[in-house]
Formats: structure tokens, sequence, C-alpha cells
């Protein structure tokens, strides 16, 4: 009888799935039931084959060889790869770091639209198998958006990019890398406060903050965010923003992954043609030249909003050389603002008046995939001495590490600016836990490249040598800063509780009341999640 009332349902709701998973209310109660969700999507559990004779979900290879034979019944087998299929290794390539490449999902599901995105997250939840969601893949530790033995759901068939009619907002889909999204727009004169770096996806630099060339005058990424339309823990898929669902748009603004999977992000446009930017690279005796340069322009940020700087210590090929890549939003080479940096002699000059997406190609070029990988971050008061003090930590943990093959290394820095910090309020503010008044802050990105995995342990010490070093150092100087960058933090950082004890409970708040079983803390459990670090043990 239940069979048949079923099956009877599953007809019926054939028709109305989509407008159900974007109509229905997304709290869901005790009665919760799974099967009728996914009735609600379309999909009849008793009519998958293995789904009708699961016996058990105690075995999670077990579990997944059931979700992932369900996903190809209902999606086919070229939206589904599974180890030894074609498809699979050219997938797993794909991600930006060596880490996540060596990961071994039981298969990758590609989903065509959101509510495929919703079927994914309820099949999950049936069968327990623990899955991972990748946008562009540029998370570097394993796991991020990666999973062993679970189901990589790769958004990479989502690549929509509408403007609304007035052309105001875009919305755009999390399969879209940044360079997508900028060619797409240059064509119209408009671009969107997004990733710096062409091969970035949409989805992670967002979710974690996001910051732009642009920033300077509008803010971070997820500051310019109008609405996400988001997959829940229930499968149903509602559109949040200031006015709807609006503690949900606060902790996107941020929180990362632990609030559901986002379908479309609405970003405002901005008026955007050409641009002046490329890096000027110098030796070791102009270092305190442009620790100079790099400070001074930070404070006086605010005195010309078109201006933004990323200025990177590094260590390749026995050199040390300070990298500062310059960037204007106007098509004007050499701005006054620039003047000092300008006056420091260099070794190479790429900078020009360009688009947006050719100097996103060239900050590509130096970011090859293929490698192993770490990224970590600090924030600190901004501070010319600890810039130094920075550098010079920097290059001292760097010398145990220098005869690993392969190694490039830098201690990139950049400026939380005034007019950035000013912007987070927009909208009923951000997670973050970062206001103007603190400002401008120092945001430090130690990320090493190297090739050879029996590498990694002395690596990653440096790594975690340099930051207690320098977050102890800032204390005893009184420059601490709680914050760390999800977007740059290593698996060793504890991201969430570092936005404050107040946005923690907030952001803990929202995921128990938009996911009450703890769908996007358990079945999903890579990258950031509400408490601690992903991996508690520091090197
Ligand atoms: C070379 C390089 C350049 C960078 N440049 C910048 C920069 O200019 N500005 C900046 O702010 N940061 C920058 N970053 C950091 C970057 O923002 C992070 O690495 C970010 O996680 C990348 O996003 P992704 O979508 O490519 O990564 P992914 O690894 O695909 O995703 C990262 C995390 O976000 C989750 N996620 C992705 N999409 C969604 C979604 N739609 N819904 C729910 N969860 C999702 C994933 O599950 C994963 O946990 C850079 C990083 C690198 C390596
Ligand atoms: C789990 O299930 C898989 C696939 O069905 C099977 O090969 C394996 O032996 C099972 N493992 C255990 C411990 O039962
Ligand atoms: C974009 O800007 C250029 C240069 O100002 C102009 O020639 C072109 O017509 C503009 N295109 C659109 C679609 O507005
Ligand atoms: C900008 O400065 C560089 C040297 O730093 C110089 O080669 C170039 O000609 C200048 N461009 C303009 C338009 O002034
Ligand atoms: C960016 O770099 C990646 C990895 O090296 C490469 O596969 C991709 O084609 C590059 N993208 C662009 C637009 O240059």
């Amino acid at each position: 009888m239940k069979v048949l009332t079923r099956t009877i349902l599953s007809l019926l709701f054939l028709a109305v799935a989509e407008t159900w998973a974007q109509y229905a209310s997304p709290l869901e109660g005790e009665d919760f039931d799974v099967v009728e969700a996914l009735l609600n999507n379309g999909v009849n559990v008793l009519e998958i084959p293995t789904l009708a004779s699961l016996a058990t979900r105690s075995n999670s290879t077990n579990a997944c060889s059931i979700a992932c034979s369900s996903l190809r019944f209902l999606f086919g087998s070229s939206n589904v790869n599974v180890q030894g299929s074609p498809g699979y290794d050219s997938f797993t390539s794909l991600y930006w770091s060596v880490q996540q490449e060596e990961v071994e999902p039981y298969c990758i599901f590609k989903p065509s639209k959101n509510l495929d995105v919703s079927t994914v997250v309820l099949l999950s939840r049936l069968t327990q198998c623990p899955f991972a969601v990748k946008s562009g893949g540029h998370a570097a530790f394993a796991g991020s958006s990666s999973i062993q033995g679970g189901i990589t759901v790769a958004l990479e068939n989502l690549k929509g990019l509408t403007l609304s009619s007035d052309k105001r907002s875009a919305s755009i889909e999390p399969g879209n890398l940044w360079y997508d999204v900028y060619t797409k727009l240059e064509s119209h004169n408009l671009t969107v406060i997004g990733g710096r770096v062409a091969g970035i996806g949409v989805g992670g630099l967002t979710l974690g903050g996001g910051i732009s060339f642009f920033s300077n005058q509008y803010g971070w990424t997820c500051d310019n965010i109008q609405s996400f339309e988001v997959v829940t823990a229930s499968g149903i898929i509602v559109t949040a923003s200031p006015t709807n669902y609006p503690d949900l748009y606060w902790a996107l603004r941020g929180g990362g992954n632990n609030f559901g999977i986002v379908t479309k992000f609405n970003l405002k446009t901005i008026s955007q043609g050409l641009m002046w930017g490329g890096s000027r690279i110098h030796l070791e005796d102009q270092f305190p030249a442009v620790i100079n340069a790099f400070y001074n322009l930070g404070v006086n940020s605010a005195q010309d909003t078109a201006a933004a700087q990323i200025t990177s210590f590094a260590y390749t090929q026995n050199t040390r050389l300070a990298s500062a890549d310059l960037q204007y939003a106007k098509p004007i080479a050499n701005a006054s603002i620039f003047s000092e940096y300008l006056a420091i002699p260099s070794l190479q000059d790429t900078t020009k008046v360009r688009s947006l997406a050719d100097l996103t190609v060239q900050f590509n070029s130096s970011n090859p995939d293929g490698l192993r990988e770490t990224y970590w971050a600090m924030t600190f008061k901004l501070d010319k001495d600890l810039v130094s003090y920075v550098k010079d930590v920097f290059y001292d943990e760097l010398a145990a590490i220098t005869d690993a093959e392969g190694l490039v290394a830098a201690a990139t820095m950049q400026v939380i600016t005034v007019p950035q910090l000013q912007n987070m309020v927009k909208n009923g503010g951000n997670a973050l836990g970062l206001s103007a008044s603190s400002g401008p802050l120092l945001l430090v990105n130690p990320n090493m490249m190297w090739t050879n995995i029996a590498d990694d342990t002395r690596i990653l010490k440096a790594n975690s040598n340099l930051v207690k070093r320098t977050v102890a150092e800032a204390n005893t100087r009184g420059l601490a800063v709680d914050y760390i960058y999800m977007n740059y933090a290593s698996q060793f950082q504890a991201v969430v509780p570092s936005y404050g004890a107040s946005n923690q409970a907030r952001l803990k708040a929202v995921a128990k009341k938009y996911d009450p079983v703890g769908v996007f803390q358990t079945l999903q459990p890579g990258y950031f999640k509400l408490d601690g670090a992903p991996d508690p043990n520091m090197p």
C-alpha cells in the first residue's frame, strides 16, 4: 500500500518537483523524511535497484557504492564518474594542489541544475555516504573540495551567467572560474568584485570572503553579493538576501561551506574598462624601500581607492626577491599614489594598461597546478616593523628547507584597508568579525610549493614555526588580531573561532536552524567547520 502510494505520489510530484524544492520552507521538523523529500524532487527511491535493497548503512564503502550507483541510475554515467572510468583520472588531476589530486572519491557527480544538487544532498542523507563540493578546486589541503571514498560534487557544469535587465547585477553559477566571469562581462564594460587569478573558482573565494583588485573601493566579494541561491540540508532551494532569510545571508558572507551548497551568486556589477597593473621585481637590497612603500600605501589607501597592492617576499632558485604586484582600477599608468614604489629600481616590470582578464592570466601563470602546496593566514594591526619581522623570520625558517626539491616560497603581504573594512557593514554586515576602527590590518599569507612528498613534514613545520613566532611577537608588541582569513588558512588553523565568540555562536545558531541534524558538518566533513581546525595536530 505504502509502495503504491509512493509510486503515485512520485508521478504527481515529478511535474512540480522544481516548484516544490524552491518554494517549500527550508526549516525541517523532527518528522523530516528523506525518502519523501526525494519524492518531492521527482526521485522515487523504490525505483532505484540498489536503493530498494538498501540493507545496511553501517558500511561506508557499501553506502557510497549504493549512493553512486543510484546517481548513475538517475543521471547517467556521463554525469557520474567512478574509479576506473574515463573521466575519473582526468577529473582528479584538475585540482590546483597535488594533495587534493591524491584524494580518491568513490564517485564524482556533475550536477546540471540546482535540483540535481538538492537530490545528491538527500541521497547522501539517505545512504549516509559523505560528500565534498568543488567549485574552482583551489583550496590547497586534501579533502577541502574532495573526499576519500565519498561523492565529490563537481559544480563545473553549472556555468550559467546572466545579467539582470538593468545590468546592475549578474547571476553567476559556481561552475564559473573568475576568468570566465570577467570575459563574459567585459563586452558590456562591466565586471564584478571577484578573484585576481584566472583559474580560481567563484564558489570557494566568495564564501570565504574574497579580495579583488577593486576591493579598496567596493569591499570584498562577500560584501557585494545581493543574494545567494542555496540548496539547504533538507534539499529545499532558497534565495537568501538582506530581506529573505537574512540570517542565512549573513552566515554565507564568510561562513564557508557550513550552511548549504550555493547554486547562484547574485553579484552587484560595476562599470569597468581597462585598468593598469603588473608585477615589479626587486632584489634584497631594495627590501627596506619596498617595506616603506607597502606600509605607506596601506596607510594612505583611502586617498585613492583605485589603488591596490600585493607584495611578496619570496625565495626561488636560490634567490631572495620581492615582488610588488600593483594594480590601478583606471587605465592610467604610474598613478601618483604609487610614486614611492615606482621610484624603487626594479629587475623586471610587467605593469601596463590592460584588461582585468589579461591581468588575471598573468597572475595565473605564476601559480601553476600540479605541485604540492601549503597556504597559511595571519592578521595583525598594520605595522612597518612587524612587516620587516615577518620577512626576517620567513627567511630564517626557510633556511631549514631550501634544499627541498622545486621549492618556491613566499610570505605574501596585503593590507585590509580601512575602505575595505568600511564596506563590510553593507547589508547587515558579514560574519568575519572585523571592524573599520581596528584598521588598517596586515594580512600575511605564507605560501609554498614543492614537488616531493617526503618534504611535506618539514615544510609544514617551517610554516607553523613562522606563524607561531610571528603571532607571539605581535602579542608582545600589542599588534595581535584574532582573525584568520579562511581562503588562505591551513588545515591546522581554527578559522571560524577566529571570527570572535559571538559570531561563532551566531553561525552555529544559523547552522542549527537550517541544518538541525548537521548534514554540512558530518556528511560534508572537509574544510573549515564551525569548531576548531580541520586537523588539530599543528606541526
Ligand atoms: C593561486 C591562487 C590565487 C588566489 N587568489 C585569491 C584572490 O585574489 N582573492 C582571494 O580572496 N583569494 C584568493 N585565493 C584563495 C582562494 O579564494 C581560495 O583558495 C578559495 O577556496 C578558492 O575557491 P575555489 O572555488 O577555487 O576552491 P574549491 O577548492 O573548489 O572550494 C573551496 C571550499 O569552498 C567550498 N565551496 C565551493 N563552492 C561552493 C558552493 N557553491 N557552495 C558551497 N560550498 C562551496 C568547497 O566545498 C570547499 O570547501 C587564491 C588562491 C590561490 C591558490
Ligand atoms: C563493505 O561493502 C563493500 C561493498 O559492498 C564490500 O566489498 C566490503 O567487504 C564491505 N566491508 C565490510 C567491512 O563489511
Ligand atoms: C565599452 O567601452 C568602450 C570604450 O569606452 C566603448 O567604445 C564601447 O562602445 C563600450 N561598449 C559598450 C557595450 O558599452
Ligand atoms: C611609467 O613608468 C615606467 C617606469 O617605471 C616607464 O617606463 C613608463 O614609460 C611610464 N609610463 C607612463 C605612461 O608614464
Ligand atoms: C590557469 O592555470 C591553469 C593551471 O596551470 C591552467 O590549466 C589554465 O588554463 C589557466 N587559465 C588561464 C585562463 O590562463
